[in-house]
């Protein structure tokens, strides 16, 4: 009888263990700091990005609420773009704004809205010819990015601004062309992929390679 006590006893324990780890207890921080962002979200930057983060806002902005980006970047990255911005296309910086806390909040929000974990097959030596990487950009990316990767409002992003490229590296460049934004106007590049546009991996380090050219020294 004490024997099955014993493991009915154990049998508990064990019970209220697994319950807590599963419960937010210990993820306490995190949900508050989310609560907090989301707050912080709703009030700058709804507007433009819109209320789940697809970019459907009364005024333009991206997607943030997309597996690919949220998969391709960090929040040292995530808080870059907002406290930096992007002087002069539709994205102002927050860091003259907000305060650290809130910037971090809202990562902690943004970063919430990933899902999925996504294994990219990036080509390792993203080195390529920038010249041949101009022809295909011109073909392939003017249209929406415009000349010399200016951006326009609700067509493309500004790829040759300087606070994208100071805070993106090549390998970012190379999964943003290769894969695209799922459910956005950009369409993944990579042959195999189901886009319009059917380029190798050395092409896209090509044009990497040209909108890196593109980057203004300081
Ligand atoms: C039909 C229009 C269109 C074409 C063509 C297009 N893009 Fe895009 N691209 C976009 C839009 C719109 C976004 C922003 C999507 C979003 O997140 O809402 C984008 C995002 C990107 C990004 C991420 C930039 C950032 O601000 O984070 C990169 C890099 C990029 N495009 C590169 C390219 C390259 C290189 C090509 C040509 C091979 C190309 N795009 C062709 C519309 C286009
Ligand atoms: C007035 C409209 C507007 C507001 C307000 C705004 N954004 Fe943006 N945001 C944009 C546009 C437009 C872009 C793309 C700019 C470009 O590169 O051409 C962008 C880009 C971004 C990016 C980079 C996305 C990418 O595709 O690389 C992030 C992250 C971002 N915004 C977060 C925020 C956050 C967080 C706030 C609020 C604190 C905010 N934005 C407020 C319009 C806005």
């Amino acid at each position: 009888m004490k024997k099955i006590l014993f493991g009915f006893y154990i049998l508990v324990i064990i019970g209220i263990v697994v319950c807590i780890s599963n419960s937010n207890i210990f993820g306490h921080k995190n949900s508050q700091a989310i609560a907090a962002g989301e707050r912080v979200y709703n009030k700058n930057c709804l507007v433009c990005h819109g209320d789940t983060g697809k970019g459907e806002g009364i005024k333009a902005g991206t997607a943030l609420n997309n597996q690919n980006f949220l998969n391709s970047v960090t929040d040292k990255n995530l808080y870059n773009y907002i406290k930096y911005g992007r002087v002069g296309t539709g994205m102002p910086a927050y860091g003259p704004r907000l305060s650290e806390k809130d910037l971090k909040n809202i990562v902690a929000f943004i970063r919430n809205w990933q899902t999925e974990n996504i294994d990219f097959n990036v080509q390792k030596n993203i080195a390529g010819d920038p010249a041949n990487g101009k022809k295909l950009y011109t073909l392939y990316c003017q249209n929406c990015h415009m000349e010399a990767g200016k951006g326009m409002l609700r067509m493309g992003t500004a790829l040759s601004h300087r606070d994208y490229l100071e805070y993106t590296t090549d390998k970012q460049i190379w999964i943003s062309t290769a894969y695209g934004r799922e459910e956005t106007r950009m369409g993944p590049s990579l042959k195999g992929l189901d886009g319009v546009r059917q380029l190798k991996k050395q092409d896209i380090s090509d044009i990497v390679s040209y909108i890196r050219s593109l980057e203004e020294k300081k």
